[in-house]
């Protein structure tokens, strides 16, 4: 087996969306994550850029052990001796410094010539190894760089002493064959000493996977991957679609040192951070990514997933495989769920249940779970012991967030009023002071967790998602709602997650 070396840069690269910037603290709550996750590098930043960016880097470099923490710069000397500044505190570290290479850069964005290019990048990297032994060299546009020129800056760079050296398709503009033939042409036709070549492909075509991937067959030893694949305009490469097609084909021969049960979490915690919702149908972490909606392949995933996974869903810690019941699902699938929930049914039972549920299916487009206890005639009361009878709330510019709340616990009626400093936080205490009140629930011993509102399509008149992850007693509880107010939207999640702990 030889080693991938994963290079994350989550927290430079995929930073740059506009509005998904991190604080500090966030970011070392991503870097943590990042090295319980068993990256091997974490790119914290680019120090010259802004105070803030100087500061993370040197806090994650402070909370970060085993991962080496890498800091950007421009060829330029200012910048390095910032990153080196920045990098103080780290354990391992490493300085990631380049230029542009293609001709687009050197004649519109230096108004230089190949030569003198080739001359700042062996004079960056030398000026860098005087702070850091490890110094990665970037050929900005790689992907459009003549493979002749980019040889030979790749061998001077080499020569200067760096230890990696990044090929990045910065525009996303590469076909995957192309990326491959790249990487091949520069193993083939640069003395690599014991440097190693680094991908770094953006999404631009959507291809940034399939040309990460054929980089790594033709001899790159390193992939520059972010959480998610965030990244401004369409994104970088994502870290769990790299990995998972490294995992599940054995044959390449290839590891990585990633503990690919912590991807779902980590997934999760970036989207929220960053408030960038992941789209459904999204690779390994997007919710549909193992949920089976067609009969078909309900049936035969009930009989064995391997029919239609190539994937085991634990294997990227998600817990089981959310088959969506629709009006297309078999007799198999009704049956399964109906024993999660722990319903047992004759055949016969089964037939009468089944076609109660295809004429709803046929009026509803999610069948829930309340719907199949309903329709199999199972109380829900039992399940659900706390509901919300009302909400009203005042908001607004100017006015203090004030919510009213009616919930009833097991048949018996509450209310409660609460201010906040906006009308989810005024109606969720609302709801927090009657369960504590009214239950044998203290305060303290629960925390909401994450909180993400997703629209569903587009538009203000649209249905509001929320997701909430609420930890009670140190366990984690989920919560789903939608509505078409979202402070009724994140109420109900909230409720549903408490629901799942209150007996
Ligand atoms: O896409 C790119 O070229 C980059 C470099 C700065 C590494 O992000
Ligand atoms: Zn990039």
């Amino acid at each position: 087996m030889e080693k991938l070396f994963i290079f994350d840069t989550t927290l430079r690269d995929g930073e740059q969306v506009p509005g998904c910037q991190l604080n500090t603290i966030e970011k070392i709550e991503v870097a943590k994550a990042l090295e319980a996750l068993g990256v091997d590098v974490i790119e914290a930043g680019f120090p010259v850029s802004s105070p803030g960016d100087f500061n993370s880097v040197v806090e994650i470099s402070k909370a970060v052990t085993w991962p080496t923490i890498c800091a950007l710069t421009r060829a330029v000397e200012k910048d390095i001796e910032v990153a080196a500044e920045a990098l103080k505190y780290a354990k391992k570290k490493r300085i990631h410094t380049g230029i542009g290479t293609s001709d687009y850069h050197i004649k519109y964005k230096f108004n230089s010539t190949q030569d003198e290019i080739l001359e700042r990048a062996k004079a960056c990297v030398k000026y860098a190894k005087r702070f850091v032994e490890d110094v990665e060299f970037y050929a900005e546009d790689a992907g459009r760089t003549d493979n002749a020129y980019l040889a030979r800056v790749v061998q001077a760079v080499i020569d200067a002493g760096a230890t990696v050296v990044n090929i990045p398709d910065t525009t996303g503009y590469c076909l995957p064959t192309e990326y491959g033939a790249k990487i091949k042409y520069l193993i083939d036709h640069v003395d690599m000493k014991n440097a190693i070549l680094s991908t770094h492909c953006h999404q631009d075509l959507g291809m940034a996977t399939a040309n990460s991937i054929m980089g790594v067959l033709n001899g790159a030893r390193q992939v520059e991957v972010t959480i998610n694949g965030i990244g401004e305009r369409a994104g970088n490469t994502s870290l769990e679609e790299v990995v998972m097609a490294i995992k599940s084909h054995k044959e390449l021969k290839i590891e990585t040192n990633i503990n690919t049960q912590k991807i779902y979490p980590i997934s999760k915690m970036v989207s929220s951070l960053m408030s960038m919702p992941i789209q459904p149908n999204k690779a390994i972490v997007g919710r549909n990514a193992f949920a089976h909606s067609s009969g078909i392949h309900q049936d035969g995933v009930l009989k064995d997933l391997s029919t239609y996974e190539i994937i085991d869903p634990k294997d990227v810690g998600i817990d089981d495989n959310a088959i969506v019941l629709t009006a297309r699902s078999g007799r198999a699938a009704l049956k399964n769920r109906l024993n999660i929930l722990s319903i047992q049914v004759s055949d016969d039972e089964l037939t009468e249940v089944y076609q109660r549920f295809l004429d709803l299916a046929d009026k509803k487009k999610d069948i829930t779970d309340e719907d199949l206890l309903t329709l199999a005639g199972k109380e829900t009361n039992g399940m659900n012991r706390v509901k919300l009878d009302y909400l009203q709330v005042t908001s607004g510019v100017g006015v203090r967030c004030i919510a009213n709340v009616g919930i009833d616990i097991a048949g018996e009626k509450f209310d409660a009023a609460a201010s906040g400093n906006g009308p989810v936080d005024a109606a969720i205490k609302a709801v927090w002071e009657v369960i504590c009140d009214n239950t044998v629930i203290n305060d303290g011993e629960t925390e909401i967790k994450e909180f993400l509102i997703q629209a569903i399509n587009k538009g203000s008149d649209d249905v509001g998602k929320v997701h909430m992850q609420v930890e009670h007693r140190k366990q984690i509880y989920y919560g789903f709602a939608a509505h078409t107010d979202i402070v009724a939207a994140s109420v109900k999640a909230f409720i549903n997650a408490i629901n799942k702990f209150i007996k």
